[in-house]
């Protein structure tokens, strides 16, 4: 015998793939194609509406089983709705329409992919497809909110071209991208430090290909002696999700980082720097190479006016620091001749769309993305709000790396648009 074939070490997974009724319904094949490919099994649960978009027997072709759909079938006893999640690592519903995404929310359990998602052991994870408006609507917001607080995981969507003409919030991720995500939650490639470190996107897919990208991060430390300093909680993990995000999109990437504890990301080139003033510098020497700057950090805003090289001893009596304001290093990359687009954050612990609002005007940049402070310090996951010319576009709970995704695509686009005009 030859040489054997290397085996595949990781373990079978397979999904159920829920598809609804939208236009995006033809971008699941691709999305069953592609995780076939990679080892998983792909059992296909269609709502009646869906079978408008794209046929079962399509579905049925692709993954190599008979598609659900109806829940009064007599395969199974009539027990699909349990059999089928009993036998899947995750159900996946791509796309997710805000009809669906409202049963889900409720509970309800009227046809088969509903019921299948009411009676699952298994996570679930929703790809949202739907008008900008749609998406937008109070009563979708609450819906995704209270799918996140019962443990669903949100993938997207995304903002683009909508097949309805209009332009916004609320495109379903392309089908790559949705396998990628599939992919890394059900950890099948191995453990992320054993994948290539940065993957990137399929050609088509890097929309930032060969930008130049700077970013902050972090949080920055004012010394006031030998010892002690001014800083805060930032934990850098959203400038380097940020800074991944970039790399994934075909970005070039420099990364201007305050004092964390995290690893550096390969692929960017990374400063490390200590103090507000330091990481001035590092900016002021490289933003006018840069066409894209994302202000990520949380600079500290005053430093001390005469930090002591000694430790300072204590006395008896008050003690006064006296602090100076630190160079507002967006502002100052915003306001150069011939900015790179800059893209800024707002950590508020109140009044946050006023606020926000205004520190996007006062700094005068394109697009700032604005989260609760005391929400978003430290943790995972983030809420974001973004701020641009057109308004606010709501970017739900979900971890920090999705709501960087979201965030460079939508930098993307207006950056595009502003090298169009
Ligand atoms: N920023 C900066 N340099 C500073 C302060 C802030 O580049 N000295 C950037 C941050 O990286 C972020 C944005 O400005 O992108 C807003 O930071 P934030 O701390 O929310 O606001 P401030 O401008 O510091 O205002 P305030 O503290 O009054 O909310």
């Amino acid at each position: 015998m030859g040489q054997s074939q290397t085996k595949r070490t990781v373990p079978e997974k397979r999904i159920i793939l829920g598809v609804t009724g939208g236009i995006a319904a033809y971008k699941a094949a691709e999305l069953a194609r592609l995780l076939i490919q990679q080892g998983i099994g792909v059992q296909v649960a269609m709502t009646e509406a869906a079978t408008r978009f794209i046929t079962p027997l399509a579905m049925q072709a692709l993954t190599g089983h008979p598609v659900l759909v109806n829940q009064w079938d007599a395969a199974d006893n009539g027990m699909a709705h349990i059999g089928a999640s009993r036998a899947a690592d995750a159900i996946v519903i791509a796309p997710a329409t805000a009809d669906f995404i409202a049963k889900l929310a409720h509970g309800l359990a009227g046809d088969l992919l509903s019921a299948l998602c009411l009676a699952r052991d298994c996570p679930l994870l929703l790809a949202p497809a739907m008008n900008k408006q749609m998406w937008e609507n109070p009563a979708t917001q609450r819906n995704i909110a209270q799918l996140l607080a019962d443990s669903a995981t949100v993938l997207g969507p995304c903002s683009g071209a909508q097949a309805c003409g209009e332009e916004g919030m609320g495109r379903m991720l392309e089908a790559e991208e949705l396998a990628r995500e599939v992919m890394a939650f059900l950890q099948v490639g191995g453990p992320v430090g054993e994948r290539s470190p940065t993957p990137t996107l399929p050609p088509e897919r890097r929309e930032l290909n060969g930008v130049k990208i700077l970013v902050t991060a972090g949080p920055t430390y004012e010394a006031i002696d030998a010892v002690r300093g001014i800083t805060n909680r930032s934990s850098g993990k959203m400038g380097y999700a940020v800074v991944q995000a970039a790399l994934e999109m075909g970005a070039e990437v420099t990364l201007v980082s305050g004092p964390t504890a995290l690893d550096k990301p390969p692929g960017a080139r990374t400063v490390d720097v200590t103090s507000a003033a330091e990481m001035f510098e590092a900016v002021k020497q490289r933003a006018a190479d840069a066409d894209i700057f994302v202000g990520v950090a949380a600079v500290a805003d005053y430093r001390a006016a005469q930090p002591s090289t000694q430790k300072i001893k204590k006395g008896d009596g008050k003690l006064t620091l006296e602090l100076l304001p630190n160079p507002d290093i967006l502002a100052y990359v915003a306001g150069l001749p011939k900015p790179p687009f800059c893209v800024g954050f707002a950590a508020e612990s109140e009044k946050l769309h006023e606020h926000a609002a205004a520190k996007r005007a006062a700094k005068k940049i394109p697009l700032l993305a604005a989260n609760l402070a005391q929400q978003a310090i430290g943790a995972d996951e983030n809420e974001l709000i973004l701020f641009d010319d057109a308004g606010e576009h709501l970017l739900p709970r979900a971890d920090k790396l999705a709501q960087a995704r979201a965030l460079l695509r939508h930098t993307a686009k207006l950056y595009r648009q502003g090298n169009l005009r």
